[in-house]
């Protein structure tokens, strides 16, 4: 299979294509001459790569549904204009207190940031495993190395993807798939307008934050060179590094201290 420009992929496909980080993989590859297949809600957003983009397909599901799913599965692993680095991207979060929060939407968070990514990593797996050849990103974050209490629900979808991501990794390793689980801290995006963290904006430092670009490029890097989990921006690899040894009780004080700031 032929490679493209700077990168080895022959075809790209991306979820949650549409806004932030996923836009910026977009740009990345687009720019490099990779093709890719875009995945998202809304097709507006879609077309508008598509334009700048030649040869990128528009593929319009809504991953919170069973339908949507099959969609993004039947493209993935089929045989014609086949793709070979697959990026689960799509995602969202919500904020507050996890017994005032409407049922349905955490229902819906589980949806797309666990059972769709499972579905899908499963798809692209099934391909490139017995082809010896194929790159997966699974993007996790680094909420879901410890506890965070008023955002209980997205860390722990988020320690589920970096968990089975891992795994997945040791159990393909030496077979020619590489497979990475990119674990963003802040990254300014549309995340904050959905997942109602916008306070994070105005509490959080402007060193606090990495930019959508930087995070997509650290992600395509860490999967051609085989890391496991990538996490971008030196500010976050140390934090990542000190959770590993810090204690539980300690972690989850200093996570509710952190969200008890940003809430007041
Ligand atoms: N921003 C951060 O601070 C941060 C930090 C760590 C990790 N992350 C993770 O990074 C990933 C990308 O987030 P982002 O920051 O770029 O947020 P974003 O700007 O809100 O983008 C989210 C993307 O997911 C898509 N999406 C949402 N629901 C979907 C559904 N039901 N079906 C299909 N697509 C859906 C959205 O497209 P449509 O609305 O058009 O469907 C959009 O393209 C997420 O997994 C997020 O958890 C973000």
């Amino acid at each position: 299979m032929a490679s493209s420009g700077p990168y080895p992929f022959a075809r790209a496909l991306i979820t949650g294509a549409s806004s932030g980080i996923g836009a910026e993989f977009v740009h990345l590859l687009g720019t490099a001459g990779v093709p890719c297949v875009v995945v998202a809600r809304r097709e507006d957003r879609l077309n508008e790569l598509a334009a700048s983009y030649p040869g990128t397909e528009v593929l319009v599901s809504d991953l919170g549904t069973e339908a949507g799913v099959a969609r993004v599965v039947e493209r993935i692993s089929a045989t014609s204009d086949p793709v070979d680095l697959v990026i689960n991207n799509a995602g969202f979060g919500t904020s507050g207190k996890f017994s005032t929060l409407d049922p349905d939407r955490l229902a819906g968070e589980i949806a797309l940031n666990i059972t769709a990514l499972t579905r899908l990593s499963h798809a692209a797996l099934a391909k490139m495993v017995p082809e010896g050849r194929g790159w997966l990103i699974n993007v996790s974050s680094v909420a879901g190395f410890q506890a965070s209490p008023y955002l209980s629900v997205y860390a722990a979808t988020k320690a589920y993807v970096t968990n089975l991501t891992e795994s997945l990794q040791a159990e393909v390793a030496g077979n020619g798939v590489k497979v990475t689980a990119l674990c963003p801290g802040l990254t300014r995006t549309e995340f904050q307008e959905v997942s109602n963290t916008e306070g994070f904006i105005t509490s959080f430092p402007a060193f606090a934050w990495t930019g959508a670009r930087m995070v997509a490029q650290a992600g395509l890097d860490a999967v051609i060179a085989g890391k496991t989990i990538a996490v971008p921006g030196a500010l976050y690899k140390a934090l990542v590094s000190t959770s590993s040894v810090t204690p539980r009780w300690l972690s989850r004080r200093i996570s509710l201290g952190v969200q008890t700031l940003r809430r007041n």
